[in-house]
């Protein structure tokens, strides 16, 4: 039906006829003379329509916005003064000689152009909202970060192998989305929580070197960057040591950067063990532009007078530490208050805070605070050296377990790195977070649970810690960070039955336990299975980073709320008592409590 894209024209095209199609995203009457912005995926043409074509000109009359119009026009210059830098189209516009109303619309439940939108109205309409030009720029980004990476992995020797929907619950330790069988009575698949399993299954296979972009479900509580269904760019080789993966998805991230948006990122990617990263970010995942860092004082708060911080510094697994914020004594009451409100989310009981007036006065003057009086001096005097802190300054204070304390001041330390311009000024900090710990202790069930998953393999020479010493035995699994975002992770594997039996036994799963759930892996590593290691990427992760969308629901064509349900297909919905009885399943009346 057209000749062009509406993006497309210019003046090279000056004094051609074209036909367009697309959609009619603005109409003006400017006396006498119609104004329409025909849209279309590539962009938007300003279309003249003149009083001298009557038939054009009485239709374009009843043209509203959004209907779908097919065009015939001549590209010819716009009046001096009239041309518009900002638009590649911006030097032309097209005079009309024919209008054909392909499909009327309904008056729109948004104007496209609003920027304020709900996200709530957004997603009803989403059709509609995948219409806007920033919308469709996202998901042609995505198209594109998916197929570099695709055709980078297959010049690379790897192919895609699909693997299951329906199939057994997968380590990844989320809550399962489970799918009733109709033909077993009582028995139900899981959604993939990630191909996992299946893809070391390929690799005892013999597969060597194997990819897959595919859907993960993963009930879990949402957040901005999290997805109950979520896109991996799942790869898993064998014969290659934790160095060699991690070198070829590195040089992957980096020509793909280059390659889809021109973004340089570093040449080797810094690397950080997990310890380094939580005692001075409190985070496994630090936003390294934010030039704010943790320090450490659980040492000399055990003996001061001040109940809350010597009680976790005499805690097993407490942690009392320090953030210094260059300038902090300017923060407001207010701003104190809502920072304390903010910390909260993560557990913390409180926020305490010393302003820094005069560092030469190590006494209620020279520091302010209710907390200062209840901490002897050389503890005050260990604020000050081990932080850094100047005169005008402000340090503020966690005290918990060591995990509350973590993510609170981590959080805390991003969020106002951010507000307050305390950032390098670099775009992009990408960083790779090593040496992770095998386990981490569930202080509630009091057993060890896998930081990964229990395939992980120990670090070379930590195999007997495993039974000797569960808390201190590292890992070969490595996180890509970017922006203090997790973009990626994955380890080498266990391919030893053996070592596999002693991570179970640190982790409480006897043999018939492992064998019910994982028999079928278990059995696999006996037949030769080769040394073999990979890692996943959060597609919808990356894709949001570098569109610089504020949430992953901006670069996903049909999203979840933060709520799982879809505001437009209404899912998920209750379904016929006739189904129901099918799947051998009966609905329980919810109470009125809940
Ligand atoms: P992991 O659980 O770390 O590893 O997941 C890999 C990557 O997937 C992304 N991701 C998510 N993205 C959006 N929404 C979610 N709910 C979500 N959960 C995870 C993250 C993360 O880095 N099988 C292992 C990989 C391996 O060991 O090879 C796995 O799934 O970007
Ligand atoms: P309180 O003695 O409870 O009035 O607290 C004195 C100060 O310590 C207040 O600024 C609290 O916000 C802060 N605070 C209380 N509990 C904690 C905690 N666990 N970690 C850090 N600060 C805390």
């Amino acid at each position: 039906m057209r000749t062009h894209y509406c993006g497309e024209l210019n003046s090279q095209h000056l004094g051609q006829i074209v036909t367009l199609c697309g959609w009619a995203h603005r109409r003006r009457d400017h006396g006498g003379v119609i104004f329409i912005d025909l849209r279309d995926r590539t962009g938007m043409s300003q279309i003249v329509i003149d009083p001298d074509t009557p038939q054009a000109f009485a239709l374009a009359e009843s043209v509203r916005n959004e209907f779908v119009l097919k065009i015939t026009c001549k590209v010819r210059p716009r009046p001096e003064g009239t041309v518009n830098p900002n638009i590649p189209t911006g030097e032309v516009e097209m005079l009309a000689s024919e209008i054909e109303i392909l499909n009327p619309s309904l008056t729109p439940p948004f104007m496209l152009d609003d920027d304020n939108l709900s996200e709530t109205v957004r997603l009803e309409h989403r059709y509609l909202d995948l219409r806007r030009p920033a919308m469709q720029k996202n998901l042609m980004l995505r198209y594109q970060v998916a197929k570099t990476l695709r055709n980078h992995l297959d010049s690379h020797g790897f192919i895609e192998v699909e693997t299951p929907m329906l199939t057994r619950s997968t380590p990844e330790g989320a809550r399962d989305y489970l799918v009733p069988s109709r033909v077993h009575h009582g028995q139900f698949f899981a959604l993939p929580q990630s191909p996992q399993l299946f893809k070391q299954l390929l690799m005892v296979s013999g597969f060597d070197r194997y990819f897959q972009i595919t859907k993960c479900f993963r009930d879990e509580d949402l957040r901005a960057d999290r997805q109950p269904e979520f896109t991996q760019v799942d790869i898993e080789t064998s014969f290659l040591g934790e160095e060699e993966i991690m070198s070829i998805v590195e040089d992957m991230i980096r020509k793909m950067f280059k390659d889809v948006q021109n973004i340089a990122l570093p040449d080797a990617f810094p690397r950080m063990s997990f310890a380094e990263a939580m005692s001075r970010y409190g985070s496994d995942k630090p936003d390294l532009r934010v030039t704010l860092e943790i320090t450490e004082l659980t040492d000399v708060m055990k003996d001061v007078d001040f109940k809350v911080f010597a009680g976790a510094a005499n805690m097993t697994g407490g942690r009392v530490a320090g953030l210094r914020i260059p300038g902090g004594a300017a923060l407001s009451r207010g701003e104190i208050d809502a920072y304390t409100e903010f910390v909260k989310i993560y557990g913390a009981k409180g926020l305490a805070y010393i302003k820094i007036n005069d560092i030469a006065q190590l006494n209620e003057t020279g520091l302010q605070s209710p907390i200062v009086k209840n901490i002897h001096v050389n503890a005050l005097k260990a604020i000050i050296e081990r932080t850094g802190a100047q005169n005008g300054d402000l340090v503020f204070f966690g005290a918990d377990k060591a995990k509350v304390v973590n993510e609170a001041l981590g959080a805390l330390r991003a969020k106002i790195g951010h507000e307050k311009g305390h950032v390098d000024g670099r775009a992009w900090a990408p960083l790779w977070v090593v040496d992770f710990p095998m386990f981490e202790r569930d202080e509630e069930a009091e057993r060890w649970v896998a930081l990964h998953h229990p395939f992980t393999s120990p670090k070379d020479g930590h195999e007997d810690m495993l039974t000797t010493d569960p808390g201190a035995c590292l890992s070969k699994a490595y996180d890509m960070v970017l922006n203090g975002w997790e973009v990626g992770g994955g380890s080498v594997r266990i391919h030893k039955q053996d070592v596999q039996s002693k991570v179970f036994d640190a982790l409480k799963i006897s043999a018939e336990e492992a064998q019910e759930k994982f028999g079928f892996l278990l059995d696999a590593l006996q037949y030769g299975a080769p040394p073999h290691g990979g890692l996943a990427f959060g597609l919808d992760r990356l894709v949001t980073l570098m569109a610089g969308a504020e949430s992953i629901r901006d670069v996903i064509a049909f999203p979840k709320t933060q709520r799982a349900q879809c505001l437009m297909t209404r899912a998920p919905n209750e379904v016929d008592e006739k189904q129901l009885r099918e799947l051998h399943i009966r609905v329980r009346q919810q109470n009125v409590s809940g």
